[in-house]
């Protein structure tokens, strides 16, 4: 495990149960076998572990649900048959809906095996696929959960000869309502404190028999070796506790083959080692209770139970009676009493018939299973650390194997003690009824001290969210936080990342979001703003629950569309209704009108108010009181770290960047209609990608694809020509920052890669340089003037703002015009926007082309400076352009479901497009010829019709589909993509009729949709107010405005209503999902 921690790494003594803090790490360039600022953990006993309460975001458990089923279907042979894909159609739906799926009897089955398999701190792997899985998930009561676990014991113990057994109760649902087993194992013994500080019984159990104490377990008489009870939590509620009959436990008393005495000592342990706390993560769900046993190694209980110095601690006591000689380490007694100890648990458990091994051969049967991992599957997760027996290591063969640790899903994961998190209420309660210990006294001392001594847990907690399609919002965000660490205990998350849940123990929160779409949240915000919604319409009680709970909200904008910071509007409201004290209005940044200089005040002006609030005295060194508080930021130092032997992987860095699962698709087919050559031809690109049938590629027409562009070669050459320090173009790097801590901290938003790889992939190098990057370049000039023109566009919001108009100067433009400009290639890069996908609306059906996804994109290319200037090419339209078939092409499908055909075929529709805009219309008709059964091109009718997708029979039966009405608008009709297609789609009766408008046709005037709609007024209000028509309009912004406007003349002048009551009928309209846009951008 690598670990990165600002703060330090928690390393614990077991036996003296000190923890040490190492930070020496965070302040020295560490080399040797770990990277920079990064310290292996490994040897922790808990490494890592999921969080409280974590609900797992929707994305997460469908790419997970999806990767589980691949792999299930794949091990019983059914990799792509239909039932595969039938499966993973239905599991989709189920997490569409709710967040959730059911896993089969069969999937669980598999899933607790693979989990098993995949756990890299067992020995006894080689079992795997023996394991017998009990499923609870049933299970309502803690009454319940108990009954299955006394099957659980006795089914496993088998009167000594074990079998090993998983039991899955109920999974995660919200993260408050867990069913959770609070014993660490299912069978323990209990520790009690003397008052003289010793302890009888297992001192590791200690807390928790006190726990059981004080929820009213009894005992009469205590022993060393007392049975634990169990400890059960069903649905969150209040955990009830069960005393395990005696008869159900089988114990071996300890005796030694050689030594009579050693029976005298009264030892004894349990048959059944059964792991009870342990989280199982399966396929995208979790089950917090999920207790599995197999069967003891010797030294488990012979070394580590009986013999470790704070546990039974036997030692002396053996030694004594062995007679020993103890004045010296080097008689090699502790040694010697380690192994009669172990051979005295092997001696037992055989002698009582119970089920046991020695690690010889735990580790032979390991190494067996080690050999044939890597043979079969091509690896094996393996945590040398704890793998290695605790007595004999180097004459075990896992001594000599070197190993590789990392984590697969299906897994067992730690979690939190449930007792230390739910339900806090009871436990406090009833443990705060007992005489605190001497120990908890001290630990409560040592901590108030800690927290006394330390002002920065002082400090009110900010929380910093961020949604972001294209990289703003995360940029100013990534700064605000910068700024608010040095002054808050400051956090800063993607709300993709974020659990709502946690808003509750925040002071602060801090929004900064865009708004993307018609008025939607940007992606990354689309589950948060569900969650939003969720608690409302249920009424959660998640609240802004602090007295003094603030927020603040900035939404990033454009005044060009119609829903101008909508979703920035609703997150304001909505934490406004959740009962948080709004600490400043809401601040809308418009694109249009310098969104840098508004987010720079508003900064200003929000971290003011937090230290006004919490009553943070500022003095006049602390830039806050600064004028431009971005000096600091800019001059922020960057480098490249170069990362030796490392591979780059451009998938999962593309991946992890975007938090998107990309996939490749290959080119299969590129036609260009109309002229794509000069420089301002109006051409469009029709792409045709093979998916390979990828699951992760799947979509329904209306659907959207986000395509990765790529800079291309001459722009990078130009680039890199114009920077200082450029690393090897093949070296693997991580780009780094020093923070105003001065620490160099791993640039988050790039993950290691080649420099070639960063630049052609990641680094935004067309679009307009921000005023940050042009303040940057000024520092960073020889020549004054040039310096001084820099200045100015990066400090006058109106000189910068008719500059990028005009313009359209890109980063490397700039470089070139203002040559003496020489900047450091860290410095510029870790300021430039990272390269955002393009997204297209998907031109095809999954039903006919089933291994296909089809593009359709207008070429963007224009004269800048009137006519004057350079010649503006759009990024992506031009990578597109580039690309042969046999390329391929990084990608990932985002479904639009706001955009998808009607439920009910039988409703009319009206489609208005313009441009590209036809894209999704495309897809639309082709899955209605599916539907239909009407050919639909010879070359598409493939093979596979009806290999994976049936037609939808209900629709067939019905016969009754809607009329279809197309308005379709472009240039000049030689530029039409799909006419004879259109005309095919009409002669077959797909489509009811057509109507083509025209605005450069030579010799005619102009034509838009929007006057054809006009004409067609009184059927259009017709369909729309009588018939229940559903309106698709799909293309630029400025069109699906005048369309709007259009459609609500209409209602007014044909339904014989005034303008406001057209435009709320508009307004029903679209809230019954009735109007859809699909808008591609403002321009
Ligand atoms: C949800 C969604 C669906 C979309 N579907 C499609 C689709 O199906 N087909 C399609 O073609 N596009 C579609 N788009 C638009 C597409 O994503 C890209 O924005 C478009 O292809 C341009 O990308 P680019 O990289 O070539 O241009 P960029 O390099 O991103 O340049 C575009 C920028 O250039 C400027 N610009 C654009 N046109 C001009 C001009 N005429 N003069 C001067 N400057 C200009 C604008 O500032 C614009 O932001 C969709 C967009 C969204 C958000
Ligand atoms: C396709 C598209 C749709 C948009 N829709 C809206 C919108 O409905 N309302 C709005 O205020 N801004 C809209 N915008 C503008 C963005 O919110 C604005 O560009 C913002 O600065 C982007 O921030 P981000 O990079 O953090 O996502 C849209 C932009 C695009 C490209």
């Amino acid at each position: 495990m690598w670990l990165e921690d600002r703060h330090g790494v928690e390393l614990r003594n077991h036996t003296t149960g000190k923890v040490f803090v190492d930070k020496l790490f965070l302040k020295n360039i560490c080399e040797g076998p770990c990277s920079e600022q990064e310290v292996c953990a490994s040897s922790r006993m808990v490494s890592r572990q999921v969080p409280d309460n974590y609900k797992r975001p929707k994305e997460k458990v469908l790419q997970q649900a999806k990767e589980f089923l691949d792999g299930f279907f794949r091990n019983s042979k059914k990799f792509g048959s239909e039932e595969h894909i039938s499966r993973l159609l239905e599991v989709h739906k189920d997490i569409e809906d709710t967040s959730r799926y059911h896993l089969t009897y069969d999937e669980l089955v598999y899933g607790c095996g693979m989990a098993w398999r995949n756990a890299p701190r067992c020995v006894a792997r080689v079992q795997w696929s023996t394991l017998k899985v009990f499923d609870a998930r049933h299970v309502q009561t803690a009454q319940e959960m108990f009954h299955s676990i006394i099957e659980h014991i006795n089914y496993a113990t088998n009167q000594g000869r074990l079998r090993s057994v998983i039991t899955v109760f109920p999974p995660r649902t919200d993260g408050q309502s867990d069913f959770r087993v609070w014993n660490s194992q299912l069978i323990s013994y209990a520790g009690y404190r003397n008052p003289d500080g010793t302890i009888k019984g297992d001192p590791s159990n200690v807390q928790f028999t006190e726990l059981c104490l004080s929820l009213g377990w009894q005992i009469e008489q205590t022993t060393r070796f007392d049975i634990l009870p169990l400890v059960l939590q069903a649905k969150g509620l209040p955990p009830e506790i069960f005393v395990i009959p005696d008869d159900v436990v089988l114990q071996i008393p300890l005796a030694h083959p050689s030594f009579p005495w050693f029976q005298e000592l009264g030892l004894r342990w349990y048959a059944l080692p059964a792991v009870a706390n342990m989280l199982f993560d399966c396929g995208g769900i979790q089950f917090p209770a999920a207790p599995f046993n197999g069967w003891y190694m010797g030294t488990e209980i012979g070394s580590r139970d009986l013999c470790d110095p704070q546990r039974y601690d036997i030692s002396e006591t053996v030694a004594s009676k062995m007679e020993l000689d103890t004045s010296s380490h080097t008689t090699l007694w502790k040694d010697t009493v380690l192994l009669e100890v172990n051979k005295a648990v092997l001696y037992s458990y055989q002698m009582c018939g119970v089920t046991t091994w020695d690690h010889h051969t735990a580790s032979e049967s390991f190494m067996q299973f080690y050999e044939n991992e890597m043979k079969t599957r091509g690896g094996c997760p393996a945590d040398w650390i704890w793998l290695v027996p605790p007595m004999s290591s180097s004459i075990s063969p896992l001594f000599h194997q070197e190993m590789a640790l990392y984590f697969l899903k299906p897994s067992f994961e730690y979690q939190t003690a449930a007792w230390s998190n739910t339900p806090k209420k009871l436990a406090v309660k009833q443990i705060a009824k007992r005489t605190p210990k001497f120990r908890a006294v001290m630990i409560a001392v040592r901590l108030c001290s800690y927290l006394y001594h330390s002002r920065w847990l002082k400090r009110p907690k900010v929380v910093l969210l961020f949604a972001s399609q294209s990289g703003k919002a995360e940029n100013f965000a990534t700064k605000a936080f910068f700024k608010f660490k040095s002054l808050f205990q400051a956090k800063l998350y993607c709300m993709a990342d974020y659990d709502i849940n946690q808003l509750q123990d925040q002071h602060a929160t801090i929004a900064i979001v865009s708004t993307f779409g018609d008025g939607e949240a940007p992606s990354n915000g689309d589950e948060f703003k569900k969650s939003l919604v969720k608690i409302k319409e249920e009424n959660s009680k998640i609240r802004f629950v602090n007295k003094s709970s603030c927020f603040a909200v900035l939404g990033l904008g454009s005044t060009a569309y119609p829903n101008f910071c909508a979703f920035g509007k609703f997150v304001d409201n909505r934490f406004q209704e959740l009962g948080g004290t709004r600490l400043l209005a809401l601040n809308c940044a418009d694109e249009l009108n310098n969104q840098e200089k508004a987010f720079q005040t508003w900064l200003l002006d929000v971290t003011n108010a937090l230290c006004k609030q919490y009553l943070i005295r500022v003095d006049n060194s602390n830039f806050v009181n600064k004028g431009s508080s971005f000096d600091q930021l800019n001059t922020v130092s960057a480098r490249f770290s170069v990362i030796e032997g490392g591979k780059e992987d451009v998938l999962q860095v593309l991946s992890d960047v975007h938090h998107k699962e990309v996939s490749l698709a290959r080119v299969s087919g590129k036609s260009i209609i109309g002229d794509s050559g000069s420089s301002e031809g109006h051409a469009t690109i029709f792409l045709q990608l093979n998916t390979f049938n990828s699951e992760n590629l799947k979509y329904k027409p209306g659907d959207h694809l986000a395509v990765f562009p790529r800079n291309n070669q001459d722009i990078i050459q130009r680039f890199t020509l114009r920077l200082k320090n450029c690393p090897a173009t093949r070296s693997l790097i991580q780009l780094q920052v020093q923070n105003p801590n001065q620490k160099w901290q791993n640039w988050k938003k790039i993950a290691p890669c080649t420099f070639e790889t960063l630049l052609s992939r990641f680094v935004d190098l067309t679009g307009s340089p921000s005023q940050d990057t042009l303040r940057l370049l000024a520092s960073s000039a020889i020549d004054q003037t040039e310096k001084a023109q820099l200045n100015i566009l990066a400090e006058d919001s109106a000189s910068y703002k008719q500059w990028v108009s005009l313009g359209y100067a890109n980063i490397v433009d700039v470089l070139e015009d203002f040559s003496s400009v020489r900047v450091d290639a860290a410095a510029l890069i870790s300021i430039l926007p990272v390269l955002q996908p393009r997204f297209y609306s998907i031109s095809s059906s999954a039903a006919i082309v089933p291994t296909e996804i089809h593009l359709t994109a207008s070429v963007v290319r224009c004269l800048t400076l009137d006519g004057e200037g350079r010649v503006f090419k759009g990024l992506c339209t031009s990578y597109l352009e580039e690309i042969r078939r046999g390329d391929f092409v990084a990608c990932y499908f985002k479904s639009n479901s706001s955009f998808h055909l009607p439920l009910y075929p039988s409703k009319p529709m009206i489609w208005i497009a313009a441009g590209s805009g036809i894209a999704p219309f495309r897809g639309f008709w082709q899955q209605r010829c599916f539907e239909k059964g009407v050919p639909f091109h010879s070359t598409f009718i493939t093979k596979v019709w009806g290999k994976f997708w049936k037609p939808n029979i209900q629709h067939q039966a019905s016969n009754r589909y809607g009329s279809i009405y197309l308005y379709y608008g472009c240039k000049e009709k030689a530029l039409q993509p799909f006419s004879s297609e259109v005309d095919a789609m009409i002669h077959h009766k797909i489509i009811s009729r057509t109507f083509f408008a025209f605005s450069r046709e030579k010799g005619k005037s102009k034509c838009y949709v929007q006057d054809l709609l006009w004409k067609d007024g009184p059927r259009v209000s017709a369909q729309i107010l009588n018939e229940g028509a559903y309106v698709y309009v799909c293309g630029r912004l400025a069109m699906a405005a005048q369309v709007e406007k259009t459609i609500i003349k209409i209602i007014c002048q044909y339904g014989n209503i005034n303008q406001d009551e057209a435009e709320m009928v508009f307004k029903n309209l679209k809230a019954e999902g009735r109007y859809k846009t699909d808008v591609f951008g403002a321009s």
